[in-house]
């Protein structure tokens, strides 16, 4: 009995220790100073979270970005905020936010700051390499013609910044990058939320994505597109996915 009683006591002092001691105990004594913590603000805004890990906590779609300030520097970072999809063709793209400058500046900082949190994270390399040098990208990559009738130049939006649809989204049934497949979305569309027919769903889809949540997906399309589009490329956009019967 005593032998119990000295087991639950040891157990209780351990439990108390182990409260007592701060769990990640670098990120406790360095606050981010306030540039970084405006980034990390922008940092949640963008859901960049939902594709990207730090300290291996995030979506694992994406590299994960502890190290990445050191490892790439910020003139790299710089660069490929603005042109995700130069950098890496061919491959799982990221897509471009059309971030402020004063937004750009702040997640810079807030990387940098991660970076030099001693946490020894991550506990092997990191596994992004190649892409362009700095300094060459070319937006001439996107440069195609745009074409006259307004699907088809709702196609060539889809694919193209500002908005790269397609990094996220296939158009191929049952393909899911992202978001769902949009295959099939124009007939989707008509009985999605009562009262509004198709294109009205689809619109709203584009400019206040939060609004209604596919099932089974996460609510990390960007808020920012009836922004960085005009309202002549959504309505592309919207003649494009009405063809997708
Ligand atoms: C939809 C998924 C997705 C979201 C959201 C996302 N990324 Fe990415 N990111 C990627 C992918 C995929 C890559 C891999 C490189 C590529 O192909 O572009 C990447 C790569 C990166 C890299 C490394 C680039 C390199 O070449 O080393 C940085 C830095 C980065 N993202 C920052 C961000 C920031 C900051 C945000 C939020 C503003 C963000 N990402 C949001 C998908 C995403
Ligand atoms: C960063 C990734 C991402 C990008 C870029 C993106 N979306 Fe989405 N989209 C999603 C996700 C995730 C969902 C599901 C969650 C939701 O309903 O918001 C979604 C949902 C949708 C839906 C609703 C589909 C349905 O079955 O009801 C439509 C329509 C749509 N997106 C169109 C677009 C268009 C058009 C663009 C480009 C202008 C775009 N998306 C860009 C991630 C993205």
């Amino acid at each position: 009995m005593t032998g119990m009683r000295l087991f639950f006591f040891a157990c209780l002092l351990v439990g108390a220790a182990l409260l007592a001691v701060p769990s990640i105990p670098a990120l406790q004594d360095h606050a981010p100073p306030s540039e970084a913590a405006a980034g990390m603000a922008v940092w949640r805004a963008y859901g960049c979270e939902g594709c990207h890990t730090l300290f291996g906590q995030g979506g694992s779609y994406a590299p994960d970005l502890t190290g990445i300030y050191a490892q790439r520097g910020v003139d790299y970072l710089r660069e490929f905020l603005v042109y995700p999809a130069a950098f890496h063709p061919g491959q799982r793209l990221m897509p471009a936010f059309g971030l402020t400058v004063n937004e750009a500046n702040h997640l810079l900082a807030f990387l940098e700051w991660v970076s030099q949190q001693q946490t020894g994270w991550p506990p092997r390399t990191i596994q992004v390499a190649g892409g362009l040098e700095i300094g060459v990208i070319a937006p001439a990559a996107f440069d195609a013609a745009v074409p006259d009738t307004p699907a088809a130049r709702g196609e060539y939006w889809f694919k193209r910044p500002p908005a790269i649809c397609a990094t996220c989204h296939a158009l191929e049934p049952d393909i899911i990058i992202v978001g769902p497949s949009l295959a099939g979305i124009a007939t989707r569309a008509a009985s999605r939320i009562p009262g509004l027919n198709a294109e009205a769903y689809l619109r709203q889809s584009i400019i206040t994505p939060g609004e209604y949540i596919v099932p089974g997906f996460q609510d990390v399309m960007q808020k920012n597109l009836g922004e960085k589009l005009s309202a002549e490329q959504i309505n592309d956009i919207i003649s494009f996915l009405m063809t997708l019967q």
